[in-house]
């Protein structure tokens, strides 16, 4: 694994050679000829058969682009109940969930009660740790793929986190919830937009908070642009971007690094950005969308689909699993978002090509721009001649949760900790949490709204209005106070 990889994604768990029953289906339904996606003229390739998208789930996202009746209450500044510890179970446990049960446990009030994963090895390792870290064995579940669920029927878990492959991030945060869980799941929630609406109308219904944990949005850099942005150092805010920008071909083909090839074989099936989150989350942030602004279309292109392919010839030997997918995957994705209040934001996705990791992560207004890799500035009345300025030189404006952790453990340069850190902080004091099912549903909803555009030859997507009407109240965010309690 490449130092950018390995800086970018965690623990390097590796693999004890087992597969779950599920990724040896994933790999017997590659190549097998398609199941209705709608992806007719999006390229020459075959789709895999084990796709969870089920009918065309292209015109699915298209008759639910209008708001349906609110079946609950809203969760807009909902708070948490609050308790001295916050009970988690944690399922999925490989690269991700075996790296950030980590930091659950070095975070102070949280016990881990419970983790499972199919791979005995893996909840194995990560119970061993919870004993390490001097907290009671937790409770392993590695009966099967619908275990998870036992674990959620538990009465002594507060918070569910779910690390697994992406086609069971609905269900699983669905039955974290429906069992009277908060859930939080990695990125993108979801895959399609009756399952965004889904997870709306359940976290409605149900009063638990459905939240997609998007580490990026608690970077240092992302959240000293974010205060900056608010403060009003870049003007009345114009336009930004994101991306996930991430050459992940050697670990996409490698046997060892994911539990099965599932992340590949998305390449198989969507012609769209499949990870907007990273980039999206923290632009929506500095923009307040859902809380003053909102997304409310998305157009999309995408480029030929030929990495993945390119790199398979020059490195996979003959007779690999691999040689019998059909990538239609574009290599690179770029979609613009058109905001209520006419703002831009462009998203890039792009991990089947050589490139440096970037995020972009730029913001611009009436009195200048932001960019990020590297970081850099440019804002009247302090730059002038076209000469970028030293980001270092406004530590002043970091998050004041930067300037309390100077150095956190865990990955991606000590963001996760401050997303762990901070959800549980919110969950102990029972605070309203600084994201909720709205942003989830938002920040996810490029996955299949750029693959129908992009199926539509660019035509604009319209971006459902999640919050139903109260995207246009401003509240707060992740640009949260101090609370007065720790
Ligand atoms: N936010 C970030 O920075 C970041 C970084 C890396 C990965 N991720 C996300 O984390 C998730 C997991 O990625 P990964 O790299 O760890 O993949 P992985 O393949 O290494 O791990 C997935 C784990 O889920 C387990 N699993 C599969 N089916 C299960 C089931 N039915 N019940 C319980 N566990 C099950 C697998 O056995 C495996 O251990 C993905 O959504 C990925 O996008 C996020």
């Amino acid at each position: 694994m490449n130092d950018a990889a390995q800086q970018n994604h965690g623990t390097e768990d590796g693999d004890d050679g087992s597969m779950s029953r599920r990724s040896a289906l994933w790999t017997t339904a590659a190549g097998v000829a398609g199941a209705g996606l709608g992806l007719g003229g999006l390229g020459s390739g075959t789709a895999s058969a084990a796709t969870p998208l089920g009918s065309d789930s292209a015109a699915g996202a298209q008759a639910q682009t209008a708001s349906p009746q609110r079946q609950g209450a809203t969760m807009v500044g909902v708070p948490f109940e609050g308790r001295s510890t916050i009970r988690v179970g944690l399922v999925g446990l490989g690269n991700r969930g075996g790296s950030m049960i980590d930091l659950y446990l070095a975070v102070p009030g949280v016990q881990v009660v419970a983790v499972c994963d199919p791979v005995k090895e893996k909840a194995q390792r990560a119970a061993a740790k919870v004993t390490a870290a001097g907290q009671p064995a937790p409770a392993v579940y590695t009966n099967g793929e619908d275990d998870y669920e036992n674990l959620c029927k538990r009465g002594d878990i507060d918070f569910v986190y779910v690390a697994t492959p992406w086609d069971l991030h609905f269900e699983m945060a669905k039955t974290a919830m429906l069992h009277g869980k908060h859930v939080g799941v990695e990125c993108p929630i979801a895959l399609q937009l009756d399952q965004l609406w889904e997870l709306v109308n359940l976290s409605e219904r149900t009063r638990r908070h459905c939240m997609q944990l998007e580490n990026c949005c608690y970077g240092r850099n992302e959240m000293r642009v974010l205060r900056m942005a608010h403060a009003g150092l870049f003007g009345d805010l114009l336009h930004g971007a994101g991306a996930y920008n991430h050459d992940l071909r050697g670990l996409m083909f490698d046997p060892d690094y994911y539990e099965g090839p599932w992340r590949r074989l998305w390449h198989t099936r969507l012609r769209g950005d499949l990870y907007p989150n990273h980039g999206f989350g923290p632009v929506a942030n500095y923009m307040d969308l859902n809380r003053g602004d909102r997304a409310v279309s998305i157009t999309s292109v995408g480029s030929p689909s030929l990495g993945l392919a390119e790199y398979r010839k020059k490195h996979m030997p003959a007779g690999d699993p691999s040689w019998k997918e059909t990538y239609i995957e574009s290599d690179r994705t770029i979609s613009l978002v058109q905001t209520a209040k006419g703002r831009v934001i462009r998203l890039e996705h792009d991990v089947s090509t050589p490139h440096p990791y970037s995020r972009i992560n730029s913001l611009g207004g009436t009195k200048g721009l932001f960019e990020d890799y590297p970081a850099r500035i440019y804002i009247e009345p302090d730059h002038a001649n076209d000469a970028w300025g030293d980001f270092g030189a406004y530590t002043e404006w970091d998050h004041w949760l930067w300037k309390e952790h100077a150095n956190p453990p865990g990955g991606h340069g000590g963001m996760d900790y401050m997303l762990v850190f901070r959800l549980m902080q919110c969950m102990r004091l029972g605070l309203v949490p600084d994201f909720d099912v709205y942003d989830a549903a938002t920040w996810t909803s490029p996955v299949p709204l750029s693959h129908l555009s992009i199926k539509a030859k660019g035509a604009p997507q319209q971006i459902p209005d999640f919050t139903r009407g109260e995207w246009k109240n401003a509240r707060p965010g992740m640009d949260s106070a101090k609370p007065a309690k720790a």
